[in-house]
């Protein structure tokens, strides 16, 4: 006997079939046991099995939980004047080098305490858990300095599980460089102390960085690849953002899990990608945040076979958002995602940037039972409303979250 049926549903298993690439199954049941899917099934087939409860979905249209794979959601205050000032004219590249962007937030977060970055952050977490959201990223790098680094990490770690939501963090080691502090000094800090205390204490599960032309270059960003490898933490990188810096080879060349915005990304750096099985993550709301025109190369993604996955990168400067249904249907409108790539993007790809394909993202037996049903008629409505507010039940290893 399982521990619970879920029936009279459809379910998107975002296990490809032939002629069939999210792997749906109409009319389905989900047999669910110690917080694990067992079966997956027409219903019919699964008329004979028994289980402690049994819950009719409704006809609801059911996926895996939603994972948001790159977020920046800890941080101090926010930044609603920078808004103005875009609004005005001034562009992101302009405010960052008149003292404003990522640095003004870390001025933020070094003043605020640890319970102060908690409460804001658990706000946000609970408003995307309500869009579908059952396992999110959340990367530190607004702190700077080894203190707050681990600061903003042991916050993301107190968050983990708060409504069902398993919380992966990051050390974003290379975002900003603080004022008044030399380049070469800070990069080998970062490489010598900051990595080291964040994989002896196990605050994150990765090592991100930022190479723009406003951020770090490939050798700074290399130096923090070389040394996070070192401690045996996988590599993310944001990158080819606002102008093409070449970072996906780069992060290619170190197997990284993942590479991020990728607006400017060109052929060469998608080959790269794919032969290293690195997830390209779009971020939609960034763009849409900075009103960029330069859209990623979807086209080359798709003709190269790179996993592509979709996320908020909820942060205070280039995308306060805390929905990331509405992300998905900037995925559709502004990049010309389809509404299965967006689905794909958001659970069976972004597991996969998180390194944790073999647990979740797809609804198989031995995956953990995070799942969404949705009050739907069909499927594409999840990237053809503008901000979906959530879907109508989730449910986090088998039981109502
Ligand atoms: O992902 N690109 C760099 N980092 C963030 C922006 C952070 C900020 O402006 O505070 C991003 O867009
Ligand atoms: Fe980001």
């Amino acid at each position: 006997m399982w521990e619970r049926l879920l029936t009279d549903c459809h379910v998107a298993t975002m296990v490809p079939q032939p002629g069939n690439p999210l792997g749906i199954i109409e009319n389905a049941a989900i047999g669910i046991d110690d917080g694990k899917i067992v079966r997956v099934a027409k219903r019919t087939e699964l008329a004979g099995f028994r289980a402690a409860q049994v819950t009719a979905l409704g006809g609801a249209w059911v996926t895996p939980g939603l994972i948001d794979c790159h977020t920046h959601l800890v941080f101090g205050g926010n930044r609603s004047e920078e808004h103005a000032m875009r609004r005005a004219g001034a562009t992101y590249e302009e405010i960052a080098e008149a003292g404003g962007g990522i640095v003004s937030s870390v001025a933020k977060t070094r003043a605020a305490s640890e319970e102060a970055l908690l409460a804001s952050a658990r706000r946000r977490l609970e408003a995307l858990a309500k869009s579908g959201v059952t396992t999110i990223e959340v990367k530190s790098g607004y702190g700077l300095d080894v203190e707050t680094e681990l600061k903003m990490l042991r916050v993301a770690k107190s968050l983990d599980g708060h409504k069902g939501v398993t919380v992966v963090p990051t050390l974003l080691a290379l975002h900003a460089l603080p004022p008044g502090v030399d380049r070469r000094d800070y990069v080998d800090r970062v490489a010598k102390e900051t990595i080291p205390a964040v994989a002896r204490e196990r605050l994150a599960n990765s090592v991100d960085a930022y190479l723009e032309g406003i951020a770090f270059t490939r050798d700074e960003v290399e130096k923090i690849f070389t040394a996070a490898q070192a401690v045996g933490l996988p590599v993310r990188l944001h990158a080819e953002q606002l102008s093409n810096q070449q970072g996906a080879a780069l992060a290619a060349k170190h197997k990284a899990l993942s590479a991020d915005h990728l607006e400017h990304l060109d052929e060469a750096g998608v080959k790269a990608m794919a032969a290293s099985g690195t997830v390209a993550v779009l971020l939609p709301a960034a763009y849409y945040c900075l009103r960029d025109t330069t859209p990623p190369p979807v086209d080359l993604l798709r003709k190269h076979k790179v996993p592509i996955a979709v996320a908020t990168d909820c942060n205070p400067g280039t995308s306060p958002t805390l929905s990331l249904p509405l992300v998905m249907n900037m995925g559709c409108t502004l990049f010309g995602l389809t509404p299965e790539e967006v689905v794909a993007g958001t659970t069976v790809h972004a597991a996969r940037a998180l390194g944790l394909a073999h647990d979740r993202g797809a609804l198989a037996p031995g995956k953990r039972a995070d799942l969404c049903a949705w009050n739907v008629e069909n499927l594409a409505e999840l990237g053809y409303w503008i901000g979906l507010p959530g879907p109508d039940r989730r449910i986090v290893a088998g039981a109502d979250a």
